[in-house]
């Protein structure tokens, strides 16, 4: 037969893929992900115990939206139960914004390089992206205010930015949405906010009770070590909220994932000390490779930024073979998740030896 399929839509065309290959661990011996954020730990008992509860009623749906686990956010972050929208992870919510506030042609502003869903969301609408070059490792906010136009309909922002970890810190954040018009929308994403020690953490939540262009994006995927399950939350005005919330799958959310969230936030504070721990290790490892000569931007996230430009690919596949899987961006730098403290050791030693020819 050879008769074409029906076409996709043509703005498919100028999608990336979004998933890169991921790193190949070496045939034998012990390899460590260190390529997409995760936390190393595996999930605390008590969530794992109501997961389990949980699948024993998987022959049933989850409700349309998960309304225990929307009003325990709206309870913790004290806002209203219609500012929040939860979706299966921070990706399914940006699909869910660029659904319902996109139009073909529409400027979309954001960093690059910055996070990678920013130019699928953008383009699945059929809208425009504008990408603004960070300065050095961090966002160039004057630049962004300067890239605005009467087309630009929405910015991207990702606070601290993935994949360099840094951070711009409230006040200039502060600064910068109020350059931003009021019909513009800012998509705030604090998918690392647990890990942002820095003195100047802004609080995008709190940003968002008088600023309506204001959404915030969290995640139970990093410092609630839930990234298997999908589940991921904005807070916004409640037009957009509603919005958004028009555009969600219905039962998007599994129960598995609501009930493993909710038990999460339960044990909060055993996470955030779980939290406390990995933020000792990206520490640890920061100044080390500091020591060993290796250029590394501190990092308020769960991983750290080497730029090595053109070297970016060689390192990367040396530490492959040592079983440390990271992710490259070729020519640019490396992505690295703080991992275990072993494989933090082991990538300590591995980066020594190849500074010193080894
Ligand atoms: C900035 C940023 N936002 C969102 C996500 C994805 O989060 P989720 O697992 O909630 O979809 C990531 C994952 O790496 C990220 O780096």
């Amino acid at each position: 037969m050879s008769a074409q399929p029906p076409a996709p839509r043509a703005v498919l065309d100028g999608i990336p893929a979004y998933v890169p290959k991921p790193p190949q661990p070496p045939a034998a011996g012990t390899s460590y992900r260190l390529f997409l954020n995760e936390n190393p730990c595996p999930p605390l008992p008590s969530a794992l115990a109501t997961i389990s509860w949980a699948a024993s009623r998987t022959n049933l749906y989850p409700g349309i939206f998960p309304d225990q686990l929307t009003d325990a956010l709206a309870r913790k972050l004290d806002v209203p139960h219609a500012h929040v929208v939860t979706g299966p992870g921070s990706v399914g919510i940006y699909q869910q914004i660029g659904q319902a506030m996109l139009s073909p042609g529409d400027e979309v502003v954001y960093a690059w390089p910055s996070f990678e869903a920013f130019p699928i969301v953008v383009r699945m609408a059929g809208a425009v992206p504008v990408e603004v070059p960070l300065t050095g490792e961090t966002h160039d906010l004057d630049a962004m205010a300067a890239a605005l136009t009467p087309r630009t309909t929405m910015v991207l922002l990702c606070e601290p930015n993935n994949p360099t970890g840094t951070a711009v810190g409230a006040a200039e954040l502060k600064r910068f949405l109020d350059r931003v018009p009021s019909h513009v929308l800012v998509v705030l994403d604090e998918a690392y906010f647990e890990f942002y020690r820095g003195p100047d953490r802004p609080d995008g939540v709190d940003l968002h009770r008088d600023r309506p262009n204001l959404v915030v994006l969290r995640t139970f995927s990093k410092a609630y070590g839930l990234a298997g399950l999908r589940v991921g939350y904005g807070v916004a005005h409640p037009r957009i909220a509603e919005a958004m919330r028009k555009c969600a799958v219905p039962c998007g959310v599994s129960r598995i994932a609501e009930q493993a969230a909710l038990a999460a936030l339960n044990a909060e504070d055993e996470l955030l000390e779980q939290v406390g721990r990995i933020i000792a290790e990206r520490e640890r490892l920061r100044e080390a490779l500091g020591r060993q000569g290796w250029s590394v931007p501190s990092s308020e996230t769960n991983f750290l930024w080497m730029p090595l430009g053109d070297d970016s690919d060689r390192v990367a596949a040396a530490l492959e073979q040592r079983g440390l899987l990271v992710r490259t961006f070729s020519g640019t730098g490396l992505r690295i998740t703080v991992g275990s403290p072993e494989a933090n050791d082991l990538l300590i030693s591995t980066l020594a030896d190849l500074r010193s020819g080894r």
